[in-house]
């Protein structure tokens, strides 16, 4: 046993900030309270379903991770939000269909008093859609305020502990990091300025890092991955995390990679083809937003498979995704995977996957765990990059003279080692050489 960390107590309601009440946001928050009901089960979250193995095998010691650390329960979570429609959660999450009638009938009353408020928004960059519940203010540092301003009556009108803020808005077109980004100063200065290369997203983190609340960033665009916000964060003693959820073609991509590099079989090719018709699909059908998105899917493989370490394997590969935005489908999303792999002498095989999945039924379960995992972080006096929740995301922050960790088992052990090592336990080496001493 190692010194345990000092925790504070998850006593009194946690408030949960949402930023863009659509088809995630609002399945996440239905089935929190279609939970608390028991009329669902929270599948897919950790924080709710999975054991902790603690001490040696033999030890027998496997805890629920949310018996083994001190977690906000479901029943003192409290939503709030903005969007730029001003549809409520109820009548968003019924446009969003994902969810069946009898679901949504079950917590219309909690949803419908879920009305979100006006939000930041700049139709530079989100092209494919107009707002008509946006805020007016003359400078971004004006809009800022007025975030803050909705942060804080937020927390006194529900008599909040704390909070924590989820970005589940809509992804922005796809921008560099630039001068402005560098340091709080300059981007201070810029939102001061009206900056252009200041998005509504980093609007919302700037404002959450302010007020001392952790934040994650769901979508693939720059918002909390950029110096000045790293700097904020440490400055206010704030977690952060992100950036884009990781489910459906990419988690696949993540459980598959690490498997064929393990056992030393090459690869050719990846080509990744969706179809998609929900209002995600149509943001991401405009170039510059897809832009965003097909950088964040893209990395994934490159670093799992390190063809510079193993050029034989890996060198030249060729990696395709495409998303086509196809309504019929709305949430209901169809991926195509074809993998040429080879083997032994070189011989080629192929892997063809078909994955009809619901994006937002296997979002919801990360939009949990992450408020949960963020407010612990924080009642632990950690601050600045949560590179342990990297399990979540598709393009993980991290340090900058380090690269992100892709691979889903290595994540999975640099999650559960941390919440050990929060609670003085021994971390897991799986040597296991004591069994046989
Ligand atoms: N569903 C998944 O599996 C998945 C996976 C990874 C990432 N994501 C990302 O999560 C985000 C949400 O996905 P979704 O399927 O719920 O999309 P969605 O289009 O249903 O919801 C996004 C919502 O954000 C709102 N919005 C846009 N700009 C805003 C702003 N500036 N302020 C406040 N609200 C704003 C939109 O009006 C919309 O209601 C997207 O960026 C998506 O790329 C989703």
């Amino acid at each position: 046993m190692n010194n345990t960390l000092e925790i504070q107590d998850p006593s009194g309601k946690l408030g949960v900030l949402i930023p863009g009440l659509g088809a995630v946001g609002t399945t996440f928050i239905a089935g929190v309270y279609a939970t608390r009901k028991g009329i669902a089960k929270p599948v897919g979250s950790l924080t709710q379903l999975n054991t902790i193995r603690l001490g040696k095998r033999t030890d027998k010691r496997v805890p629920l991770i949310k018996d083994f650390v001190p977690l906000a329960q479901l029943d003192n979570l409290v939503f709030g939000g903005w969007d730029i429609f001003k549809d409520n959660a109820y009548e968003a999450a019924k446009k969003a269909g994902v969810l069946n009638p009898t679901h949504l009938a079950a917590v219309r009353p909690e949803l419908e008093a879920i009305v979100p408020w006006p939000a930041v928004y700049d139709a530079t960059y989100l092209p494919r859609i107009k707002g008509e519940n946006v805020k007016s203010g003359e400078t971004k540092m004006d809009l800022a305020k007025q975030v803050i301003e909705d942060i804080q009556r937020f927390q006194r009108g529900n008599d909040l502990a704390r909070m924590v803020m989820i970005w589940c808005g809509s992804t922005e077109v796809f921008i560099e990091k630039c001068d402005v980004h560098n340091t709080l100063e300059t981007f201070e200065q810029g939102l001061r300025e009206n900056h252009p290369m200041i998005s509504p997203s980093m609007i919302y983190a700037y404002a959450s890092l302010q007020c001392g609340v952790p934040f994650a960033n769901g979508a693939p665009n720059l918002c909390v991955d950029i110096p000045a916000m790293v700097e904020l964060a440490r400055e206010k003693c704030v977690p952060i995390c992100g950036k884009d959820f990781k489910t459906g073609q990419t988690l696949m991509k993540t459980i598959i990679a690490p498997g064929l590099k393990s056992r030393m079989l090459g690869v050719h090719g990846w080509f990744s083809t969706n179809i998609l018709g929900n209002r995600d699909g149509e943001v991401l059908d405009h170039p510059e937003s897809f832009k965003t998105k097909e950088k964040s899917k893209l990395s994934v493989l490159e670093q799992i498979l390190q063809p510079d370490l193993y050029p034989d394997l890996y060198k030249g590969l060729d990696h395709l995704v495409r998303i086509n935005y196809y309504p019929p489908r709305g949430d209901a999303k169809e991926g195509w995977d074809n993998i040429d792999f080879f083997g032994w002498m070189g011989y080629p095989m192929q892997l063809k996957i078909n994955m009809l999945c619901r994006d937002s039924i296997l979002a919801a379960p990360i939009v949990l765990d992450l408020a949960l995992f963020l407010d612990l972080a924080q009642r632990c006096d950690f601050r600045g990059i949560q590179e342990w929740l990297s399990f979540y995301f598709k393009s993980p922050q991290c340090a900058d003279k380090l690269y992100p960790e892709h691979d889903l088992f290595i994540q999975m052990m640099k999650l559960k080692n941390t919440l050990r090592y929060m609670r003085g336990e021994d971390v897991i080496t799986h040597l296991g050489l004591e069994y046989y001493d």
